[in-house]
C-alpha cells in the first residue's frame, strides 16, 4: 500500500510536553509509592522519557497486551501476552500507554489492574484520539489530543515500523 509520511508533532514539542506531565506527575505523587507501568510496545519511548522527569524514585514495571491490531484498526479483542512481575497491591499505579484510540486496550488492564487491589491507579497517555472511543474511558494524563489519524514514532508504529523516529507522523494512504 502506498503512503506518505508527515509530521505531525515535532521532537521538541514532545520533549516539552513530557516535561510539562512530569512536573505534574510529580506533584501529585509526592511522597507516594508511585509505579508506572507501562504498555509494551508502544510506550517504551515515552515511559523512558517521562520517568526521568520525575525526581524521586518511581518503580517500573511493564505489561504486553495484543489488541488484534489489523493494518491500522484494532479489533476490540485484548489479549495478555506479558503479565506484571511486580505485585501492585496497595500501591499508586499509573498506566502510562501511547495512545488511547478505541479505548478498548485501556479498559482491559484497567479492569484487570482493579481487581489487584491498587491504593489508586490512573492512566497516562501520550495521545488522544477521543472521535474513535467505543468505551467510556478516559486518560487523567493527556499529552496531546489528536485528530482521527494513524500516527506513527516516538513508539509507535505501522506494521512494526518508525517506532524510532524522534517525533510524531501522520501516516496518508493514498487511494487506489
Ligand atoms: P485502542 O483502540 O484504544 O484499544 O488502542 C489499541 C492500540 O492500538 C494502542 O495501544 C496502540 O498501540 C494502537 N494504536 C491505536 N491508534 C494508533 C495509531 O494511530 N498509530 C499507531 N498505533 C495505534
Ligand atoms: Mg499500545
Amino acid at each position: 500500500m502506498n503512503y506518505q509520511i508527515q509530521e505531525l508533532i515535532s521532537e521538541q514539542a514532545i520533549k516539552e510536553k513530557v516535561k510539562e506531565l512530569g512536573k505534574i506527575i510529580a506533584k501529585d505523587y509526592e511522597n507516594k509509592p508511585l509505579l508506572m507501568i507501562g504498555i509494551l510496545k508502544g510506550s517504551v519511548i515515552f515511559i523512558s522519557d517521562l520517568v526521568r522527569e520525575i525526581p524521586f524514585s518511581v518503580d517500573i514495571s511493564f505489561l504486553m497486551v495484543s489488541s488484534y491490531i489489523n493494518d491500522t484498526k484494532s479489533s476490540g479483542t485484548v489479549r495478555l501476552l506479558y503479565d506484571l512481575d511486580t505485585p501492585v497491591t496497595g500501591k499508586d499505579v499509573l498506566i502510562v500507554e501511547d495512545i488511547v484510540d478505541s479505548g478498548n486496550t485501556v479498559k482491559y488492564i484497567k479492569d484487570m489492574l482493579l481487581l489487584k487491589q491498587p491504593n489508586s491507579l490512573k492512566i497516562c497517555a501520550l495521545l488522544d484520539k477521543p472521535s474513535r472511543r467505543v468505551t467510556e474511558i478516559k486518560a487523567d494524563y493527556i499529552g496531546f489530543q489528536i485528530n482521527d489519524e494513524f500516527v506513527v514514532g516516538y513508539g509507535l508504529d505501522y506494521s512494526s515500523k518508525y517506532r524510532n523516529l524522534p517525533h510524531i507522523a501522520t501516516i496518508n494512504f493514498e487511494e487506489e
